[in-house]
């Protein structure tokens, strides 16, 4: 193996930078070119390539975003698409791919190492942290401590103002975000997809803490369990208390990485080229049981994350 390529693709984490800081400067030092492919997929396709020095990566370790961009790519999904980037990598002489992504950019890594030929490796990346075979990805520590914060924020307007506030976190499909700041923000209620909620009982439990004396509240909301101005305009209405929503939205994607999101990004990445040097492919780096690993890279759809809904029970009592 001479030259390696590496993209990042799908939503971005912050994190992902500092993986491609440890990708670029473990292969360079371990004697392999270096091509950064810009925009993911759709990059690759359009042959936007352009070759990593090890200063490529330098000052960036603390930036969140992807210095290589990135995108979600229709074309990439077809039979042609696959067919032209698998030329593009040929005809470039890369022969080892490291892709920065989720679960959707896997599959599509999947199957361009069947058309290709050429070996590929998954660093999990995306700030809901709901890819099948890890227990971490990065940007996901990031996103928690951008959402704390601003419920931390916000809860000094609502005990201000005694008002009701429901915040809306990310996470389209799944609610780890949701029920880690849930508990990290002691928010009263925390509604995920994977629990079925009743808006009723929610207000009620409200209720019982007005009838105690308190005098704001605060709920969470992942995005993909209800949006935050339905669940405020019901509670508003229901208890005849003011309420607000905030959608956090995009705030949570960006902003310099924590420490761990660092920490684990160097980690990801070095192990991904020391992959690819051992002959392995179609594998992800991972974090099980608190040990860096690798496993097969259809483990991400083939093992889907179990929610531990303890947080919730734990929150419940907690926040009573
Ligand atoms: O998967 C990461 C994520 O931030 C989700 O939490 C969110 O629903 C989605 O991406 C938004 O995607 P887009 O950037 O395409 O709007």
């Amino acid at each position: 193996m001479k030259r390696i390529g590496v993209l990042t693709s799908g939503g971005d984490a912050s994190g992902m930078n500092p993986a491609l800081r440890a990708v670029v400067r473990t292969a360079i030092v371990n004697g392999l070119e270096v091509i950064g492919i810009e925009r993911g997929y759709e990059g690759l396709l359009n042959g936007w390539l352009r070759p990593m020095e090890l200063s490529s990566v330098g000052g960036i370790i603390n930036r969140g975003g992807t210095i290589l961009r990135t995108a979600r790519s229709e074309r990439f999904k077809t039979e042609e698409g696959l067919q032209q980037a698998s030329r593009i990598l040929h005809d470039n002489h890369i022969d080892g791919l490291i892709v920065i992504g989720g679960d959707g950019s896997f599959r599509g890594a999947h199957r361009l190492q069947e058309v290709s030929g050429v070996p590929v490796i998954g660093i999990p990346a995306t700030i809901d942290n709901d890819i099948g075979g890890t227990e971490y990805t990065l940007g996901y520590d990031t996103a928690l401590q951008v959402a704390m914060d601003a419920i931390d924020k916000i809860r000094d307007t609502a005990d201000s103002f005694e008002r009701i506030f429901v915040i809306e976190v990310m996470g389209r499909s799944r609610g780890f975000i949701a029920a880690a700041v849930g508990l990290a923000g002691g928010a009263e209620a925390v509604l995920i997809p994977e629990v079925p909620f009743d808006l009723v009982q929610v207000c009620e439990k409200l209720k019982k803490g007005i009838a105690r004396g308190k005098r704001s509240a605060i709920i969470v909301t992942a995005e993909g369990a209800a949006s935050a101005h339905d669940v405020a305009t019901f509670v508003e209405m229901y208890l005849r208390e003011e309420t607000r929503a905030t959608v956090l939205g995009y705030t949570q994607r960006g902003g310099s990485p924590t420490a761990t999101d660092r920490i684990m990004g160097a980690r990801f990445g070095a192990l991904a080229v020391e992959l690819l040097l051992r002959g392995q492919s179609r594998m992800m780096t991972a974090w099980q049981r608190g040990e860096l690993v690798s496993v097969p890279l259809s483990a991400t759809w083939e093992q889907p994350r179990e929610l531990d809904t303890s947080l919730l029970k734990l929150n419940e009592v907690l926040a009573s």
